[in-house]
């Protein structure tokens, strides 16, 4: 089954409201032949301006992460019918930055995507393990112990899983296509398992971590590896223009 590629682009805490409007603008005449799923994460401050300067480019906004509840004391933090308002159409949940620095749990992470599936919003599961885990040969029971703690009685055909091993992320280090690939088709095997074949195929699994216009097109061409999530690269107009063209 052929799967649409997706080329999303995680902002992390850059870009005003103003650089993304203007990032918006000089993207949609770029991308309009491109063959993917445009998806890109900015700031909470800047989703609003960023979803109305891509209305009708097909270009879809998202935000970087949310809390489960719907309302309440909980100083800071932004709930799932908050980005509905402001737009967002999906959100990214577990990145390895909020697991590392905010100390989110995979029980915490699945309760995000249960409330996001419910208002609607398409969550982008990312998972990943760190240097030392893959030194130490324990890659895939990583990688099965967050798929089975987040993912647990959760089976649908609208998640995103992305890849991302710790230790490529911000690195300038990305895994090659083969070793990404394993842990792609790992990733497949496990949802294939757990939510039958019929679903696995459907669910778009990224790759993230470092990717950069040189390395997208032998990273996407591995058959398990359906985009990509790309933080530094995706700031660059021109060089994400530029993977979402190659994306095919
Ligand atoms: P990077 O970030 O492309 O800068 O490595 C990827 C990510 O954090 O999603």
């Amino acid at each position: 089954m052929k799967r649409k590629p997706i080329l999303a682009g995680n902002w992390k805490m850059f870009k005003t409201r103003g650089a993304t409007k203007a990032f918006v603008h000089e993207l949609a005449p770029r991308v309009q032949e491109a063959q993917c799923r445009i998806l890109i994460a900015p700031p909470f401050t800047a989703l609003a301006a960023a979803a109305s300067s891509a209305q009708g480019s097909g270009i879809e906004i998202g935000a970087q992460n949310m809390h489960d509840g719907l309302e309440g004391a909980f100083t800071g933090e932004i709930s799932a019918p908050m980005l509905l308002e402001a737009g967002a159409s999906f959100v990214l949940l577990g990145h390895s930055e909020r697991r590392h620095i905010f100390n989110e749990t995979n029980e915490f992470v699945r309760r995000k995507i249960l409330r996001a599936l419910e208002v609607g919003l398409q969550p982008l599961l990312c998972i990943g393990e760190t240097e030392q885990e893959r030194e130490e040969g324990r890659t895939e029971a990583v990688l099965q112990s967050q798929l089975a703690a987040c993912l647990e009685g959760i089976s649908t055909e609208g998640l995103i899983v992305a890849y991302e091993p710790v230790w490529a992320i911000g690195t300038g280090k990305t895994a090659t296509p083969r070793m990404a690939q394993q842990a792609h088709q790992f990733c497949r095997g496990w949802l294939q398992a757990n939510w039958g074949s019929e679903i696995a195929e459907k669910i778009p699994i990224l790759y993230g971590g470092s990717v950069n216009p040189e390395t997208i097109v032998s990273l996407c061409g591995m058959p398990d590896i359906d985009g990509a999530l790309v933080g530094g690269a995706s700031l660059d107009v021109e060089k994400f223009a530029h993977m979402a063209n190659l994306l095919n």
